[in-house]
């Protein structure tokens, strides 16, 4: 055995600054369900409209799965390219309104490889300061020069375009709904910004697919910027119930893509049931081309009666409604209060926001009743006050 001690160490010094994670297994994932003999409400997911479990997406993947297989049997480039995922790219790309879309295994294999693909050594990246972490990383590999700008600060980032060596390619990233805050990007400025300027704008639209929208074609669809946005990334496994990411954009970037992006050229094909799941969700969607619009009205009023009651909800505007607390240590014991209450909010803390603001994440999704989020937002108020934060 080698000596692990350093690792125990370490994790002992996160433990105590309250930052060491644990994997919890849970009996479920829906909206509501019986944990440790209690009914607890979820409020940690990400299956904004209740896909994941929708029956016609869930034949979509079982006929995917009896068709095409359990797996792709190999990367794209060989012989892991099969009619599901042509037809995949086919149904994303006129879903996000774009000529062409290609599939990666997963959202952060999307991100990370196409970065890392659009820029290089002598390139710059330009990232939101709260960009994702895959996006950051994509950044890294490429081995650009990568600046930071204030989040959603549009003269900030118009001050680093202006120093552009004559020679670098400039690639801008962001969200386009913040996955931690739940805020919006001021993505009509920054595509104008990124078109004087000549930089290529990426926008990640994990939590904007299937939400925001005309039927859900995500916030670029919103504001009609596809022209302008020549890279939207989305990710399938969020609003769509399954699994795999996705970058819709012209031809070229999807040519430039498959012989560049080392995370979709290394790595086998998207398993055919998420396929088949994603293509029976896009259904469902196409049917209730209303139900974004839907859940943004209940997480309205929910985010109203937080912000009533004295709770922090930062800048949210979307179905991810934070409660920001500050410290990590009352962020955790208000979401093991919230728990024993009967409602489970994830606690978020550094590395994945800035330090000083720790927060519960909650995100309202459409397996919430009315009766569910008033109810939710009874226990936080008790919940805080138990815990002396209100
Ligand atoms: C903004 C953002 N981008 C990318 C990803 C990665 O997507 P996936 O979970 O499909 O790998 C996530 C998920 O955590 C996300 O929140």
């Amino acid at each position: 055995m080698t000596d692990e001690t350093w690792m125990e160490t370490e994790l002992a010094q996160l433990r105590a600054q309250g930052l060491e994670r644990q994997l919890r297994v849970m009996p479920d994932s829906g909206g509501a369900f019986m944990l440790d003999g209690q009914r607890v409400l979820n409020f940690s997911s990400n299956d904004y409209l209740g896909l994941a479990r929708n029956p016609a997406v869930i034949e979509a993947a079982v006929a995917a799965l009896r068709r095409w297989g359990a797996g792709a049997t190999a990367s794209r480039l060989v012989v892991g390219t099969l009619e599901c995922h042509a037809e995949l790219e086919a149904r994303l790309a006129q879903f996000k309104r774009y000529a062409a879309a290609l599939v990666f295994g997963s959202g952060y294999l999307a991100n990370v490889g196409t970065v890392a693909a659009l820029a290089g050594r002598h390139d710059r990246v330009l990232a939101d300061k709260l960009a994702h972490a895959s996006l950051l990383d994509g950044a890294t590999l490429s081995r650009a020069e990568i600046h930071r700008f204030q989040h959603n600060d549009v003269d900030h980032l118009v001050c680093l375009l202006r120093q552009k060596p004559p020679s670098a390619r400039d690639l801008i990233i962001t969200e386009s709904v913040f996955s931690m805050d739940g805020d919006l990007a001021p993505l009509r400025d920054m595509a104008r910004v990124a078109q004087e300027h000549g930089a290529m704008l990426l926008v990640d639209e994990a939590h904007a697919t299937g939400v925001w929208g005309p039927g859900g074609t995500g916030l670029i669809g919103e504001w009609g910027l596809q022209q302008a946005v020549s890279v939207a990334m989305g990710t399938l496994s969020k609003t769509l119930g399954a699994y795999g990411g996705f970058i819709a954009g012209s031809e070229t970037l999807k040519r430039w893509l498959v012989n560049k992006a080392r995370s979709f050229i290394f790595s086998t094909g998207l398993p055919p049931p998420a396929a088949g799941a994603v293509l029976g969700a896009l259904d469902v969607l196409k049917k209730n081309p209303g139900m974004g619009a839907d859940l943004l009205r209940r997480a309205e009023t929910f985010r109203t009666r937080l912000q009533a009651d004295g709770f922090d909800t930062g800048n949210s505007v979307s179905q991810i409604v934070p409660v920001i607390i500050g410290d990590n240590q009352k962020t955790l014991a208000l979401a093991r209060r919230l728990r024993e209450h009967g409602i489970l909010a994830a606690a978020i803390r550094p590395p994945t926001i800035p330090a000083g603001t720790a927060r519960l994440r909650l995100s309202v999704t459409l397996l919430h009743t009315p009766k569910d989020l008033d109810r939710a937002a009874d226990i936080l108020t008790v919940a805080a006050r138990e815990e002396g934060l209100l």
